[in-house]
């Protein structure tokens, strides 16, 4: 009985295999040489060891235990896929893939345990440089992030997070501590994830630590939900420059990397063909994209976001203004998804909207019709063609700055069979579309010299706990074994040509 299901199962496969193969191909070779292929993952999300050789307490160790009602399933990080002490098998995963870069960000607080005024974890340096040299070994490239979310309990508690601006020293001590300690392996720096996203969960929502908002957004005790995004924004943008002139002047001659900021980028359709939504579409994506990208490259907030928040947007001071002369060398974009957009100024909307503050109201419906196929995640829908735009857009905006897909995944929940997690064939649509469009992109020109699958292994999705699975492998929460799902093979197969060795260890449950 267990033989034959085990043998149904492996049918299975095969046949969603040759259906994947048959679907016709996209293929590495139609990207331009030393283009990166990766897989992303975060410190947080799958480290673990949270108390472990030296390391400081997080905002998220202390948001999930305080607050274990904010998340989901009650989970947290504690654990996650104890990557800390697994990080050698990881590395063999990634090598099997076939990729040639993985990005990964540093847990500020297992390099700082208390910020700038305690001293350098060497076991932290230690890890990192391990993981580093053993990537490296491997042939992949290390593409790494400072700052994905987390940072010291301490400096959360100092400055509010990113609301005071002392915040701005500590990032600069924390960057030339890396930069320093791993540039001359690094080259590929980025100072920020998703700092537009994290802004707006962490002071207009009131979702991520330090969770603050004002009503009528979420339920906390303090906050400002119409101001202080923007100021913690204006502190993150300053601390990105810092950054930049630091790496520029001290370290980039020698060490030879590049640095650059990793942005969230949707893309927003006009819900209609009319002027007011194309305007409404345009209006998103300057709250969103433009709200960072504008300062950095060119030294001012976007004039639509000057025009409706007036005296909520602070402005750079000649000063901070010489200081945005150091810009970035490339542009990350996390790209999941699209969204209609529908203008909210010649009619009323419901405002209270993560998008309501450049008066738009984000629709998933055209005449009835969904903008893509539902993923877990709510808000993210299937829109592969919306990759080309998405790209075009911020080519031609930034005047060609090279831009790497810094992620791109496939959410489905942890409740779903076993044999439905594995057999991800959605996932490998997805994947699949969206690489095609990214093909494309390249085909018509676009500046893009890399693509991360978020992500690598099952972690802790944020709010969502365990309950939400992006990886191209499966993990059980109990054991950490680690299963290759089909659009892990679909990545190897498309990266080198070859299926995966080893069969998933899933259909090994019949022995
Ligand atoms: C973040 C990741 C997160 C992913 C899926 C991005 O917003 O950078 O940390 O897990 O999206 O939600």
């Amino acid at each position: 009985m267990a033989a034959a299901s085990g043998r149904i199962a492996a049918f299975f496969v095969a046949m969603a295999m040759a259906l994947v193969a048959a679907a016709g191909a996209v293929r590495r070779s139609e990207f331009p040489p030393g283009f990166l292929f990766g897989a992303a993952t975060s410190a947080y999300q799958i480290e673990g060891a949270y108390q472990e050789d030296g390391k400081g307490l997080c905002n998220w160790d202390v948001f999930t235990h305080t607050h274990p009602g904010g998340i989901m399933d009650g989970r947290n990080g504690d654990v996650a896929d104890d990557h800390y002490h697994r990080y050698m098998g990881d590395v063999e995963i990634l090598q099997s893939l076939g990729v040639n870069a993985y990005r990964f960000s540093i847990s500020w607080a297992r390099i700082l345990p208390r910020g700038r005024l305690g001293g350098v974890n060497s076991e932290g340096i230690a890890f990192y440089n391990r993981l580093i040299d053993v990537l490296l070994q491997k042939g992949i490239e290390p593409f790494v992030t400072l700052h994905h979310f987390d940072m010291p309990h301490e400096l959360e508690t100092r400055f509010d997070g990113w609301l005071g601006t002392g915040i701005r020293e500590e990032f600069a001590y924390y960057a030339d501590v890396c930069f320093r300690a791993f540039g001359d392996r690094v080259r590929f720096w980025t100072t920020f994830n998703e700092p537009n996203l994290a802004t707006k969960f962490q002071f207009m929502m009131g979702l991520h630590p330090p969770n603050r908002c004002s009503p009528p957004f979420g339920n906390c005790i303090s906050g400002n939900s119409f101001r202080e995004p923007y100021i913690a924004a204006h502190n993150i943008i300053l601390s990105h420059a810092a950054a930049v002139r630091n790496y520029r002047e001290n370290y980039q001659a020698t060490q030879g990397g590049s640095i650059g900021i990793v942005i969230a980028m949707k893309w927003y359709e006009p819900l209609t063909n009319t002027t007011v939504d194309i305007l409404a579409a345009r209006r998103a994506q300057a709250f969103e994209l433009e709200w960072f990208l504008d300062p950095i490259f060119f030294g001012e907030y976007p004039r639509q976001m000057r025009k409706i928040l007036q005296s909520k947007l602070p402005t750079f001071t000649l000063e901070e203004k010489k200081l945005l002369q150091y810009k970035a060398d490339f542009i990350g974009l996390n790209h999941y998804t699209a969204i209609f957009a529908k203008d909210c100024i010649s009619s009323p909307c419901n405002l209270q909207t993560y998008e309501g503050n450049a008066f738009v109201l984000a629709v998933n419906e055209r005449d009835g019709v969904k903008i893509g196929g539902d993923t877990a995640l709510p808000g993210y829908y299937v829109v592969p063609e919306a990759m080309e735009p998405a790209i075009m857009y911020v080519n031609q905006r930034y005047r060609d700055t090279p831009v790497y897909i810094t992620e791109n995944g496939y959410s489905q929940w942890s409740t779903e069979s076993r044999e439905e997690l594995i057999n991800d064939i959605e996932r490998v649509n997805y994947l699949k579309g969206y690489v095609t469009y990214l093909s494309k992109a390249i085909r018509n020109g676009a500046n893009v010299r890399g693509y991360f699958v978020w992500t690598l292994l099952d972690n802790f999705e944020w709010t969502f706990g365990l309950s939400v699975r992006f990886g191209l492998y499966h993990v059980d929460f109990d054991t950490q074994e680690r299963t290759p799902r089909l659009s892990a093979r679909w990545y190897q197969e498309f990266l080198t040509g070859s299926n995966l060795t080893h069969e998933p260890q899933a259909w090994r449950a019949d022995s």
